[in-house]
């Protein structure tokens, strides 16, 4: 129900403040002190866990039969996403940006049903940036918030209205991931070369190609309207669920990167994101991706 999902909400909104201090207290030695995963591009910080085990033990004592899906503990618990009632959490998303000091970093925070986002809130607490999102209720941006939020001025996504160039002009954002070999990565590899470089009609198959390191940021900004779409190969369900509900709540479309996959669910690796605009442009910036990418199947 409604009243429900706003429940949801709020203590979402409510756990990424709570995140705030956690992350914006980090000692100085988080770089030297982070453990690689895979390998050296992919962290895990002790502050990746430890909120992460904050966020999993509010939200399941407020919702006990619920699931709960988390970048750091997921394989720990075995757990896959089903069509359950399920929050779908990173921790801190541009892990690498935040051992840095790099500002380009947040809480990915999503509840998800029948593997469709329904609420996403996603905070960037060093630019003090929240978005956030509900199924039919509109997505919306916040600076410097302090709670209750009812007492916030909010603004309404997209911020940004013009019109949504064609595609010679568009400013994409893409990420590099983890991966550094393999099928996903030559496929990124390929794709990037390929969007920057071919030639449309005698132009540029884009203006250019941006990356900042989290991918839950990236959709916030397409949903912004500051970027116009996103592409990643190769990424994991937690990095983009939040900003995928708010993105479409921003009339935003999220495509698979499978061609002909206009509908995809929150199982697979690669997606691809379009700002507000025209459906007919919408569609026509994501089969442009589509034709440029390496033949894979995700
Ligand atoms: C990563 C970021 C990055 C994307 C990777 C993700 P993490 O998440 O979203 O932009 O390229 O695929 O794994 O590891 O910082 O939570």
């Amino acid at each position: 129900t409604l009243k429900k999902l706003i429940d949801v909400r709020d203590l979402l909104i409510a756990v990424a403040k709570k995140a705030e201090s956690m992350m914006m207290n980090a000692e100085a030695d988080v770089l030297i002190k982070a453990q690689t995963k895979n390998n050296t591009s992919d962290l895990v910080t002790e502050y990746d866990e430890k909120i992460e085990h904050m966020v999993r033990d509010e939200v399941l004592a407020k919702f006990p039969d619920f699931k709960f899906w988390g970048e750091e503990t997921h394989k720990l618990h075995k757990e896959v996403i089903t069509d359950a009632p399920t929050f779908v959490v990173d921790p801190i998303d541009g892990t690498i940006n935040f051992t840095h000091g790099n500002p380009n970093f947040c809480i990915s925070l999503a509840f998800v049903l029948d593997k469709v986002p329904v609420v996403g809130v996603v905070y960037n607490p060093a630019r003090g940036d929240l978005y956030f999102g509900m199924a039919g209720q509109g997505s919306y941006y916040t600076k410097h918030f302090d709670l209750p939020l009812q007492f916030q001025k909010t603004q309404q996504l997209p911020m940004r209205r013009a019109p949504m160039p064609q595609m010679p002009n568009c400013l994409l954002i893409v990420e590099w991931g983890n991966e550094r070999q393999g099928a996903n990565w030559a496929c990124r590899t390929s794709t990037h070369n390929k969007l920057l470089t071919n030639a449309s009609e005698g132009g540029a198959m884009c203006k250019t190609i941006r990356s900042n390191g989290s991918a839950a940021l990236d959709f916030c900004y397409v949903a912004q309207g500051i970027m116009d779409a996103f592409w990643e190969g190769g990424v994991n369900s937690w990095d983009v669920a939040a900003g995928w509900c708010i993105l479409k709540e921003a009339g935003g479309i999220v495509a698979s990167c499978n061609p002909g996959d206009w509908e995809p669910k929150l199982q697979g690796h690669c997606y691809l994101a379009v700002r507000n605009a025209k459906e007919e442009e919408q569609k026509k910036v994501v089969k442009t991706i589509w034709e440029n990418m390496q033949d894979q199947k995700f």
